[in-house]
């Protein structure tokens, strides 16, 4: 079979008619793995401003896309912590008191990424490296890197822009938290929930006069590195680079 052929059927939906004849450790009743990546004793974190006491975020959905789209040019503002906040918590926040509701769905309510932040300028945090943790709604503080900005751009394959974004969102994919439940089928969902998670962001953005474009286009490798992930239970699926709007 052709390569393009083989990567065509990973578009198709035909495992599900071989739902009883996969391999799935749900079914063999072993345990879920969790659904927040966990950390050291010697964390240290940031807290982030909760949902209730958003005062960001208020205009009218039909407005947020109507104005959506991918941009590429940034002022020098930094964002508030409010609004990485609101953004954070409209792509992955919890939302129930049950770990699958958030405010993107997921099939199965896996949800199976983790979302890292690379910083520059958001007020109240030093540039460095960030993970979410949407259960907590706080920040887990993974350490500054030098000449970050310039690095994640070389690491987007020389896309310019993305060191002129106030912050870089990456998302992980953690495949085990689908495979548990969905076999040789997660990996497809896998691939639709991440674009559940970035246009949530498109939308959050307008919402905050930000901009914000979509990167598919990555090395894996590096970036799987900067991230400190290994590549195979965890990697770099998608991402997303944002600044507060260049009206011009
Ligand atoms: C999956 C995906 C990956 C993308 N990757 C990149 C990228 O790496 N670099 C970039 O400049 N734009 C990227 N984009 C943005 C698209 O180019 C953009 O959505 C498209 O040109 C349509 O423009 P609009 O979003 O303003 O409607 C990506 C968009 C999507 C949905």
């Amino acid at each position: 079979m052709k390569s393009t052929d083989n990567n065509r059927n990973f578009l198709k939906a035909y495992l599900w008619d071989k739902w009883g004849q996969l391999d799935r450790d749900q079914e063999k009743g072993v345990p879920a793995p969790p659904f927040q990546k966990p950390y050291g004793d010697d964390a240290s974190f940031v807290e982030l401003i909760k949902p209730e006491d958003f005062n960001v975020g208020n205009i009218a959905l039909r407005e947020a896309l109507g104005r959506r789209r991918s941009r590429r040019r940034f002022t020098g503002d930094p964002l508030t912590l409010e609004e990485l906040s609101w953004l954070l918590w409209s792509a992955q926040g919890v939302t129930g008191d049950n770990e699958g509701r958030r405010t993107a769905p997921s099939a199965g309510g896996r949800h199976p990424f983790e979302t890292y932040l690379a910083v520059n300028r958001v007020e109240g945090l030093r540039p460095g490296l960030y993970r979410y943790l949407p259960f907590e709604h706080r920040l887990l503080v993974m350490g500054e890197v030098q000449g970050l900005e310039e690095r994640m751009a070389e690491v987007c394959h020389g896309q310019k822009f993305v060191a002129g974004a106030a912050v870089a969102f990456f998302w992980t994919a953690l495949p085990y938290r689908a495979e548990w439940c969905y076999s040789l089928i997660s990996h497809k969902m896998i691939a639709i929930d991440a674009g559940h998670l970035c246009q949530n962001l498109y939308l959050a953005c307008e919402a905050i006069d930000a901009g914000v474009c979509a990167i598919g286009k990555y090395s894996q490798h590096k970036m799987d590195h900067l991230l400190g992930v290994d590549g195979t239970d965890e990697f770099a699926i998608y991402g997303a680079v944002v600044g507060k709007t260049l009206h011009k």
